[in-house]
């Protein structure tokens, strides 16, 4: 094939690539719609979100809400009676948008979710590039402010964490330190979360100092040399953290239903 026939623009799916392309794309598809359906169905369930000392993470922190996790009652006066109330819609733009705007799931979704581009070296659906640089997707340029809300949020999970040591005996009311099985899965879910979030792009640049001297770092080299350890495996705990943090819900759930027991280490 001649030099001018490779370069000429190929139509829509359209490659010479004899890989399995497409495969990646797809699994991203369906683990992110698979995601997105749970974790809208777990926001609109309102109920069993909490289980003795536990708090599922999609409803943390419970802002307004009728468990004793609350920090401002049930729900307010003035939420309109027409619109469906549940804890988890006043917090989870927070952590939806980290993630929606974050530079590893954006190359992900535009290839899996609107095939612009399908795969590198695979004809596009459209001629030209508007990019991020112009509406709607100059919007995706917010992820540092989520970034502030994300680390925010790691420290408000940890505290679930903390809560999840001390249990209350319903018999004598006696509350006591203890560790259930549920309280490992909360307390990894803060890791695999602090993994993702602190190995996040603007993370490295905001630890780099946006300085020309390394030395002059934010958090000192090491830090930054942290940083971009974790960065360098973004997509792992991208993926991870995602899939822990579905089955912190599913667990506390799955309990408060009294479906499965919670064991209790000591
Ligand atoms: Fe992925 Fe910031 S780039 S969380």
């Amino acid at each position: 094939m001649s030099r001018a026939e490779a370069m000429k623009p190929r139509g829509f799916g359209q490659t010479q690539r004899k890989d399995l392309w497409w495969l990646e794309p797809l699994v991203i598809l369906l683990g992110l719609s698979g995601y997105i359906v749970y974790a809208t169905w777990a926001a609109f369930q309102g109920q069993f979100y909490h289980w003795g000392p536990y708090l599922s993470p999609f409803y943390s922190p419970e802002i307004f809400g009728a468990s004793p996790h609350s920090w401002f009652g049930p729900k307010p006066a003035w939420w309109p009676s027409w619109l469906l109330f549940s804890p988890a819609f006043l917090i989870l733009w927070a952590p939806g948008g980290f993630r929606f705007t974050c530079y590893y799931y954006r190359g992900s979704y535009y290839k899996a979710f609107w095939a612009d581009p399908p795969g590198c070296a695979v004809g596009e659906p459209r001629k030209s590039y508007l990019g991020e640089r112009s509406f709607p997707l100059i919007f995706q340029n917010i992820h540092r402010y989520f970034l502030y809300v994300a680390v925010i949020f790691i420290f408000l999970l940890a505290a679930d964490v903390w809560k999840a040591l001390w249990f209350t005996d319903v018999q004598t009311g006696i509350t006591s330190f203890g560790v259930g099985v549920g309280t490992l899965v909360l307390a990894l879910n803060v890791i695999m979360l602090s993994g993702y979030t602190f190995g996040c792009h603007s993370m490295r640049h905001f630890s780099g100092g946006g300085k020309d001297q390394l030395s002059k770092a934010t958090f000192g080299l090491k830090g930054y040399n942290c940083v971009s350890c974790l960065n360098r495996n973004h997509m792992r705990w991208a993926w991870g953290s995602l899939f822990w943090v579905a089955f912190t819900d599913v667990y506390v759930r799955l309990v408060a239903m009294g479906i499965w027991t919670d064991w209790r280490i000591f």
